[in-house]
C-alpha cells in the first residue's frame, strides 16, 4: 500500500468530515509563504485535537511547539470565551507568523504565544492545564512530558505528536530524536500517575503516530 492512497484518503476525510475553513487554510498558506517547514499536524489530526479539547471541556491548554499556529487555532477553537491557550515557541519568526494567523482566526485574545526554549519557559508556568500538546524538538520529549505532568490535574490529557516516525521508535540505537521519544516512553512506563497508549497513523504526514496519556492520580 502506497503513501499516495494515505494522502488521498486524508483528502477525502478532509473534504467530507473535517472541512478546514478559510482561517486554517490561510494559516497554512502564510506559514508556507514565510518559509516555515510544512510540518503542522494534518487537518484530520487538527480536528482530533479540537474534538479532544471539546470533549473534556478544556478551559486551559498548553502547547509546546507553535510553528505557524495551525494546531493552536484548532485547539483554541474548542475553548470557552474565557479560555486560554499558552503556546511555547523557540523561533521568533515562527511566533510572529503564528500570532498573525491566530489574530486573523479571531483567537488573539485566547492564545498567548511565548518565545523561548520550552525548557526555560515551562518552569515559569502555573497549572493546571486540562490539555497539553507536545510537538516541539523530540530530543526533549521526556522533560516536556514531566513538566506537562507537573502542570496537570487528575483527569488532564497529554498528547505527544510524532512518536512512531516510520517505525524508528523501536530502534534502541536510534538517533537523538528517537532517544528522546524512548526516554519519554520509559518515564511514562514507570509513572504510576499516568495511563497512556500510542496509536500508529498513516496519512498526509506519512507513517507516524501519537501518544495519548491521561493523568489518573
Ligand atoms: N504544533 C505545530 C507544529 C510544531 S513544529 C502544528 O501542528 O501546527 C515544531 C515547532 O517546535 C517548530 O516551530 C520549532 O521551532 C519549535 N521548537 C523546536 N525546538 C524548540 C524548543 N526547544 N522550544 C520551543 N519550541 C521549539
Ligand atoms: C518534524 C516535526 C514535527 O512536529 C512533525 O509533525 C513532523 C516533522 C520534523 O522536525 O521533521
Ligand atoms: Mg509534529
Amino acid at each position: 500500500m502506497s503513501e499516495k492512497i494515505w494522502r488521498n484518503v486524508d483528502a477525502y476525510i478532509g473534504e467530507t468530515l473535517v472541512q478546514p475553513d478559510e482561517a486554517l487554510e490561510q494559516a497554512l498558506h502564510d506559514s508556507r509563504a514565510a518559509g516555515l517547514p510544512p510540518i503542522a499536524v494534518s487537518a484530520a489530526q487538527g480536528k482530533q485535537l479540537y474534538l479532544t479539547a471539546l470533549s473534556i471541556g478544556a478551559r486551559r491548554i498548553l502547547e509546546v511547539g507553535t510553528l505557524g499556529g495551525y494546531s493552536s487555532i484548532w485547539m483554541a477553537r474548542a475553548l470557552p470565551a474565557d479560555g486560554q491557550l499558552i503556546s511555547l515557541e523557540i523561533d521568533p519568526k515562527h511566533a510572529e507568523v503564528a500570532r498573525g494567523n491566530i489574530e486573523r482566526a479571531g483567537l488573539g485574545s485566547k492564545v498567548d504565544v511565548r518565545v523561548g526554549p520550552a525548557i526555560d519557559l515551562l518552569p515559569k508556568l502555573e497549572g493546571p492545564f486540562d490539555l497539553s500538546f507536545i510537538d516541539a524538538d523530540k530530543e526533549s520529549n521526556a522533560e516536556y512530558f514531566a513538566h506537562a505532568l507537573r502542570l496537570s490535574r487528575k483527569g488532564s490529557v497529554i498528547i505527544v505528536d510524532n512518536v512512531v516516525r516510520e517505525g524508528k521508535v523501536i530502534d534502541p540505537k536510534g538517533n537523538a530524536q528517537v532517544q528522546g521519544v524512548r526516554r519519554m516512553f520509559d518515564l511514562i512506563a514507570s509513572e504510576p500517575r499516568v495511563s497512556a497508549t500510542a496509536i500508529q497513523t498513516v496519512g498526509d504526514k506519512g507513517y507516524d503516530g501519537y501518544l495519548l496519556a491521561v493523568v489518573t492520580g
